[in-house]
Parts: C-alpha cells; sequence; structure tokens
C-alpha cells in the first residue's frame, strides 16, 4: 500500500523537519513516564488482558472488567473484529474515507462491501437516511469511525443513539472504532459498546494519550459470543499481549493526572494556530474537525498535486497525508496537528501555502 512506501517511518524521521503527517499527539518518552520496570514476571499474561488494566478501564469507560479484551493496539482489534465477523457469504457497511485497516482487512475476505462516502461539500457529515437505506441490505456489520480518521468529524448522541437502532433493526452489529474518543472536543460519548450488546468499541492508548510504540488497543463489548469469538481469535495470532506493554499502560492511566492533561494542553493550542491559519489562507478550504488530531481540507485550486507534495517535501521538509492514501483525490491532504509542536506546525502550514502559490 502506498501508505507504507510514503509514511515518515519510512521516509525517515532525520529527514522530515514538519511532520503533518502524523494521526496521533507527540510520543511520550519513556523516561518522562518514570516508570519502574524492574519488578514484572516476563510471564505468558492473562489471554484476556491484564485483570488490572481490564478493571482500570471499566471505571474509565463505564463497562464491566469481563466485557473488555486487551489488545496490541487498536490495529490488531480491529483485525479481530473483521476477521471474526465478516467472510465471503456476507456484507459490511463502511464509512469512507476511514482508517485503512477497516477497509483493507474486509477486503481481503471479500465479503461484498457497500460505501458510505463523506463528502466534502456535505462537511463530511455522516448521512443516517443513506445509512438507514444502506443497511437494508442487512450486513452482517456496519463499521464507522468517531471522531473520524482523516476528516476528524464525530458523531453527536443523537447520531450514535439512531446508529445503533439502525444496527439494531436490521440485526447487524456495528463496530465503532472510538481511537479519538478521548480527544472529542466536546463532551466524549458514552463508550457505544455501552450503548447494546450489538455494538464493539474498539480504541487504544495510541493515538489520544501519546504511546503507540507499547501496542496496547482493547475491544469493548457485552456481548458473550462474540466476546469468546474475539478472544479465541486473539489467542490464535497472539496468544496474550507484552506483558511489560500492559504495565506501562495501567500505569499511565493510574497516573493519568502526570500526563494527559499536557496532552490535551497541547492539542488546543495547535488547534487554534490551525485554526487561525485556515480562516486566513486563500489556498486551502477545510470542513472544521470535532475531535482528535486530523482535519481533511483540500487545496482550492487546479495545480499539478503530484508535483505539490514533492516539492512540499523536497523543498520544505514537511509532509502531510495525501489524499490518495484514504482513495480520494491528491487535492485532499491529511493535516495532523497534535504531533508537531507549535513552531513546526505554523511552519509547515506556511510552507503548504508557499509551496501551493508557487504551483498556480
Ligand atoms: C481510526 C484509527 N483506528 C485505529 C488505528 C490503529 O491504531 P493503533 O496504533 O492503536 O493500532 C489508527 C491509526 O492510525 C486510526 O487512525
Amino acid at each position: 500500500m502506498p501508505i507504507e512506501a510514503e509514511s515518515p517511518e519510512e521516509r525517515g524521521y532525520n529527514n522530515i523537519a514538519f511532520n503533518l503527517a502524523e494521526s496521533s499527539v507527540s510520543d511520550f518518552n519513556f523516561k518522562d513516564l518514570n516508570f519502574d520496570v524492574k519488578d514484572i514476571t516476563l510471564c505468558y499474561g492473562d489471554h484476556k488482558g491484564l485483570p488490572e488494566l481490564r478493571q482500570m478501564l471499566a471505571e474509565r469507560y463505564k463497562m464491566k472488567p469481563e466485557h473488555f479484551i486487551i489488545t496490541p493496539g487498536a490495529a490488531a482489534g480491529l483485525f479481530i473484529v473483521s476477521t471474526s465477523i465478516l467472510n465471503k457469504q456476507n456484507r459490511l457497511l463502511v464509512q469512507r474515507p476511514n482508517y485503512i485497516t477497516n477497509i483493507e482487512t474486509p477486503r481481503l475476505q471479500e465479503c461484498e462491501i457497500d460505501y458510505i462516502d463523506l463528502k466534502f461539500e456535505e462537511s463530511y457529515q455522516f448521512d443516517l437516511f443513506k445509512l438507514n437505506t444502506m443497511a437494508q441490505k442487512r450486513p452482517a456489520l456496519i463499521s464507522i469511525t468517531t471522531p473520524h480518521n482523516p476528516t476528524g468529524t464525530a458523531l453527536n448522541e443523537d447520531e450514535l443513539n439512531e446508529t445503533i437502532e439502525i444496527t439494531e433493526k436490521n440485526n447487524s452489529y456495528l463496530l465503532v472504532d472510538e481511537t479519538y474518543r478521548d480527544l472529542s472536543f466536546n463532551k466524549a460519548l458514552p463508550l457505544a459498546a455501552s450503548l447494546s450488546d450489538k455494538v464493539i468499541s474498539v480504541s487504544s492508548v495510541s493515538k489520544a494519550f501519546g504511546l503507540p510504540g507499547i501496542r496496547i488497543g482493547w475491544i469493548a463489548c457485552k456481548n458473550k459470543r462474540l466476546l469468546e469469538t474475539f478472544l479465541a481469535a486473539k489467542e490464535q495470532i497472539f496468544i496474550c499481549n507484552s506483558v511489560l506493554d500492559e504495565n506501562v499502560a495501567l500505569f499511565y492511566f493510574k497516573n493519568e493526572n502526570r500526563f494527559f492533561p499536557s496532552v490535551k494542553k497541547h492539542i488546543a493550542h495547535n488547534f487554534a494556530i490551525l485554526k487561525n491559519f485556515m480562516q486566513n489562507t486563500k489556498n486551502l478550504e477545510w470542513v472544521e474537525p470535532q475531535g482528535g488530531v486530523v482535519c481533511y481540507p483540500r487545496i482550492k485550486s487546479r495545480i499539478n498535486y503530484t508535483l505539490f507534495y514533492d516539492t512540499l517535501y523536497k523543498k520544505y521538509k514537511t509532509i502531510v497525508g495525501p489524499g490518495h492514501w484514504f482513495e480520494t483525490d491528491k487535492r485532499y491532504m491529511r493535516i495532523g496537528f497534535g504531533w508537531p509542536t507549535a513552531e513546526e506546525l505554523q511552519k509547515g502550514l506556511e510552507n503548504i501555502d508557499k509551496t501551493i502559490e508557487s504551483l498556480k
């Protein structure tokens, strides 16, 4: 997939000065956590995941510990859900664009796929009327991401409830990728899985909490039968999680007040920079995000978009997530505003402007 070849990891972080391609907040350095690793037995862990961590998540998200399976990141959770529910004989209804795993894994499974496209002209809003109509084909799984990657738009509580109603009416399951939930700009919605046993929530410590390097995520679900299947799938692939990673995540949540407020402050500051830029630039138009750390603006003028990305990188050492990563026109780009420093973000945005100006 092109996203791999063009990712910052592949280009090499040293070759990038202004990295606006990340979809997470700044990564924590292990030493800043001040976590003492000396006393951890390196055994196979509990297959469902560290009990204390599941207890912690249950309290945090108002569910029960037995509703959680810890996974190596949200990506593994999404893979497990997809491969447990979908097959060649059934159907998926999924938002597009989306985090690519939510589309690519089902494609490999060769199930029938219908897409609900989020359109710039419709402010990237999730169309419930369309959902209601398309769900009449009775998909095995309806799959949404909120707050959304790459657009940053989010469902409100009524919309989430209606989506669940439609899911139940058609006897489908609903997968809600909630990886950005804890970065909602408005009050975060209840964990979707807490609202119905037809709903599966997936999330992780990667995006909101700044810990993508310890591969810890979770599947939350109230449906016992589904949980059994998910656990069996997890055991086939991973057996258990890294006990070290689980303990770091537990430590982070226990000491959240030391870490998370600074993350939120950084995002609010950077979002103000982004908003100011977007209100003043002549070169981009956008839909203002409602959560997370990404937005999906588009270039206003007809320029050579391939050359745009090339010049932006080669001349200005600046990268963004190009539209083709998300199977849309290259005129769209994902800008990640949570990862860079405020200065890097400001400079990177100015470089976008300069590059477009030079190609007009
Ligand atoms: C919406 C969404 N879901 C899941 C993931 C995967 O995250 P993780 O690092 O927890 O596997 C990503 C990563 O970009 C994402 O944007």
